[in-house]
């Protein structure tokens, strides 16, 4: 069964123009999928459409098997499908580290014991043992990202959510949240990551392309990168060794489309 069921689904804030247009799109448990798109390309309304804060003005939504049209789904949904923002901040609501991360299963009525065993145990997930008693505003960015993550696994969910979650991230500080996404994926965790950095869509088994409240493309990164030109156009630019391999082919050396870089330098190695 599909954890996400979007059937032809369309969208509009208010009266305006159309945000999610037709959009149709299923996702299997256990999945990595990136969703990229440009700035008010529908990503995060697609997302709010996900956890049941918007409902589609027509078509339907299921997650885990269960329509968002209906309202008693809600709070189970919710449950199962954690978000986290690209502003950890925001998602900060007391001064120690250990109570923040209690704050949803307390809010799920979770009996204290267990509560316990859950934090010490998201805790240990994202490796912040050592700040289990700081105050979450004296945090680096990527430290509360961690503790944001925390709170949303101590929820015990199926599926994660981030949108634009490394947006005010450093280099080191994406590549660490990609490889967190990825060992939690690696666990059982359903994934969706939205992002506008195409680097992103390495690590994923699935990668879509939105624009325009429409699924542009839908496939592997390297089914998706094949279309690197149109991406640009779109503002989005693919990472390096694609760039390098199409500026090659361009002068008649043509490579295999790949995103690994020991791939790429074995490639090299054999045609120059
Ligand atoms: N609450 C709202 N009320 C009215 N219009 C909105 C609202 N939220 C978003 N929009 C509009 O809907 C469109 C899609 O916005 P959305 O936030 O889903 O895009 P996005 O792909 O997440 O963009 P970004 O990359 O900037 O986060 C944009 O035109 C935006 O201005
Ligand atoms: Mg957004």
């Amino acid at each position: 069964m599909s954890i996400l069921n979007c059937r032809e689904i369309n969208f509009s804030y208010e009266d305006k123009e159309r945000v999610l247009d037709n959009l149709s799109l299923s996702l299997e448990p256990g999945s990595y999928t990136v969703i990229l798109g440009h700035n008010g390309s529908g990503k995060s309304t697609l997302a709010r459409h996900i956890n049941a804060l918007l409902l589609p003005d027509s078509g339907s939504v299921e997650v885990f098997g269960l329509s968002t049209s209906s309202e008693d789904n809600w709070l189970e949904i919710r449950r199962n499908a954690g978000m986290v923002f690209q502003y950890p901040d925001d998602q900060m609501v007391t001064s120690v580290v250990r109570d923040d991360i209690a704050f949803g299963p307390e809010n799920l009525g979770i009996p204290r014991d267990e509560i316990i065993e859950r934090v010490e145990a998201a805790i240990e997930a994202v490796e912040m043992q050592d700040f289990a008693d700081a105050d979450p505003s004296d945090l680096s960015g990527g430290q509360k990202q961690r503790i944001a993550i925390a709170g949303i696994l101590a929820m015990r969910p199926k599926l994660i959510i981030f949108d634009e979650a490394g947006a005010m991230l450093d280099p080191q500080g994406r590549q660490d949240l990609s490889d967190r996404m990825k060992s939690l994926n690696e666990q059982g965790y359903t994934i969706i990551h939205i992002t506008h950095f195409i680097e992103d869509a390495l690590e994923a088994s699935r990668v879509l392309v939105l624009d325009e409240g429409k699924i542009l493309y839908d496939g592997s990164p390297q089914e998706v990168f094949e279309h690197s030109d149109h991406l640009k156009e779109l503002g989005l630019d693919a990472p390096f060794s694609i760039n390098l391999i199409s500026a090659l082919k361009a002068r008649g050396i043509d490579l295999r489309v790949t995103l690994g870089q020991d791939e790429l330098i074995d490639q090299l190695v054999e045609v120059l």
